[in-house]
This record gives C-alpha cells, sequence and structure tokens, in this order.
C-alpha cells in the first residue's frame, strides 16, 4: 500500500522528521516559512494528512475549496484556537492535538514568568548588560515574595493543574482554581487547591493569577479593563495560554497607571507582531511564545502527531482528535 502523503508545515526537531519521512510520503518545509492561506488551500488538495501548527491560521479562507484530499490535520501543540474546527469538520477533516506531553515544561515556563515578574528579572538583567549597574543597595530593585502567597489558577486543565503542583508543593502558594467544569475533589486536593464558581470570585483574592484556559473566541478578552481592574494593585498576571485572553490594550492601561503590580506574557495577540505599547512598561516580563520550548518537549509533541497520524491511517480513532 502507498504511503499517506504529508506535508510538515514548519521545521520540527530533526529526530521527528527522519521518523516521519521513514514512515510516510512526507514534505518536510526546510525553509521554516508559515505557509500564506492559499499554499495552505493548494495543499490541501494535494496531500493525505497536513500537520500544521499555531502560526498556520486555518480560518475560513484556507478551507475555501471543494472535495480537499486531506482527511486529518494533526496540529503540533495543545491548542487549537487557529484552526476553524466547523469548517473542517464540514469538509469530514479530522483534527487531532498533542495534550500532556508539554504540560510540565509549559508549566515550568509559567513558574519562570511568576517568578522573572516577582523579582524583576529582566529588569536586572537589562540593567546590568546596559552597564548601569552601580552595586548591591537595600533599596534596589526590590520585588515581591513569592512563596505563600495566593495563586489564582484560571483553567484547572492538564497545564493548569501543572502549575499548581509547582507553586503549591514547591513555594507553598494557596490555590484557588477557576475551572468551566468542576474538577474532581482528588485532583484539588492534590495541590489542597479550592475551586471558585466565578473568575470575579477568583481575582480580588488573588496575589498572581496565572491563565491556562484555551484561546479562541469564546475566551477572547476574558481579562478585560473590568476584571484587571478587580486585581489587587500588587497582584501579577501571568499569561503562557493564547495572546487573545487578555485585552492588551486594557492592559497597557492598568501598567501605565500602576493599577496592577506586573505582567508577565509568553503569548500575544496578533503575534509575532507585539503591541509597541507593551513595550513601554518595565513591569512587564515578555517571552516570544516559548512555553514547550525545551528539546523533550518538542520532540515529544512530534512522536504524539505521528502516534495520530498512525492510529488514523491504521483505521482507529486517532487518540487525540478534538473535533
Ligand atoms: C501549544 O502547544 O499550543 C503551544 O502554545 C505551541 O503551539
Amino acid at each position: 500500500m502507498a504511503k499517506p502523503r504529508i506535508l510538515v508545515t514548519r521545521r520540527w526537531p530533526a529526530a521527528v522528521e527522519a521518523r516521519l519521512a521513514d514512515r510516510f510520503d512526507a514534505v518536510l518545509n526546510r525553509s521554516d516559512t508559515p505557509l500564506a492561506p492559499e499554499e495552505f488551500r493548494a495543499a490541501m488538495r494535494d496531500y493525505d494528512a497536513i500537520l500544521p501548527t499555531v502560526t498556520d491560521k486555518i480560518g475560513a479562507p484556507a478551507l475555501e475549496l471543494e472535495r480537499p484530499q486531506t482527511k486529518i490535520l494533526a496540529n503540533y501543540g495543545v491548542g487549537y484556537s487557529h484552526i476553524d474546527l466547523e469548517g473542517a469538520g464540514r469538509h469530514g477533516i479530522v483534527v487531532t492535538n498533542t495534550p500532556d506531553v508539554l504540560s510540565e515544561c509549559t508549566a515550568d515556563l509559567a513558574m519562570t514568568l511568576m517568578l522573572m515578574v516577582a523579582r524583576r528579572a529582566g529588569e536586572g538583567e537589562r540593567e546590568l548588560r546596559a552597564g548601569q549597574w552601580t552595586g548591591w543597595r537595600p533599596t534596589h530593585l526590590v520585588g515581591t515574595k513569592v512563596s505563600g502567597k495566593t495563586l489564582g489558577i484560571i483553567g484547572y486543565g492538564r497545564i493548569g493543574q501543572e502549575m499548581a503542583r509547582r507553586a503549591h508543593h514547591g513555594f507553598g502558594m494557596k490555590i484557588l482554581a477557576y475551572n468551566r467544569s468542576p474538577v474532581a475533589p482528588d485532583v484539588l486536593a492534590a495541590c489542597d487547591a479550592t475551586q471558585v464558581a466565578s473568575i470575579d470570585e477568583l481575582i480580588p483574592e488573588c496575589d498572581f493569577i496565572s491563565l491556562h484556559c484555551p484561546g479562541g473566541a469564546a475566551n477572547r478578552h476574558l481579562i478585560d479593563a473590568r476584571r484587571l481592574s478587580m486585581m489587587r494593585p500588587d497582584a501579577f498576571l501571568i499569561n503562557t495560554a493564547r495572546g487573545e485572553v487578555v485585552d492588551e490594550v486594557a492592559l497597557t492601561q492598568a501598567l501605565a497607571f500602576d493599577t496592577i503590580g506586573g505582567a508577565a506574557l509568553d503569548v500575544f495577540d496578533g503575534e509575532p507582531r507585539i503591541n509597541p505599547d507593551l513595550m513601554q512598561s518595565d513591569r512587564l516580563v515578555m517571552l516570544p511564545h516559548l512555553g514547550s520550548a525545551t528539546r523533550e518537549a518538542r520532540e515529544a509533541m512530534g512522536f504524539r502527531v505521528m502516534d495520530n497520524l498512525t492510529d488514523f491511517f491504521e483505521g482507529r480513532e486517532p487518540r487525540d482528535r478534538v473535533n
């Protein structure tokens, strides 16, 4: 039987690319440039499977075609708000993602951001590299203690739970959780966490708020001006979820008028474009979407995509089907 013809839309870790090339009739994107919607549409006529990632906006324009050859979009990444699931479903296309394998590394990065913003690590490094450090003094770059504080987690899925584990068991933090559906008692008990009924109830109680919910239209500007105004004036917001979850204009205002302690973002609305106003705030830490960026996680994500493809082409339900 002929091998399925697959298109990988970006460079992937070498070990995974090698295995893909061995197992499938694979076309790899050696230039690592994102596909334009028309290139994506053209690919849908040719390939049995396309392996996209967050930089491929698969909305209505990319899916406007009759009877595509593509039967599965096996996404490299856990988030899939860049894919129009309904549109894909109308063509009978299966969509899968890569949960679990990046949860620990993404939570590690959320912890990194929380510590960086609380302890003013970005400011310190910028000062030192600019040759402006004049030496130790009691009042220099004084930050905020993290240990023992209250952390609110919005979205208590796998990554949110990993964040709670680190914060509670490593830093003795009290955990408040908001989740759309009820969280199992044993899952809450693992971090002595309390589930609250609403985001509005959670926000005013927290010293730190970390976002771990999905992106997409339903959660667009979940953290808006009203909710930012409910934060304590010394509280910090951390976003490793998706850029659109935070209203960045409202955030720049909150930072400019000191109504919150600070913020740390790994994801941006319309990334890689960054709202220039965000650049103005010293109390904002920014990283270029590094949540899952470890060798271990990125390889595991690739192999998880392969597991889904293998399930699909061997006639089984793919383990991580999302539509
Ligand atoms: C994910 O897996 O969703 C990461 O944000 C990278 O796409």
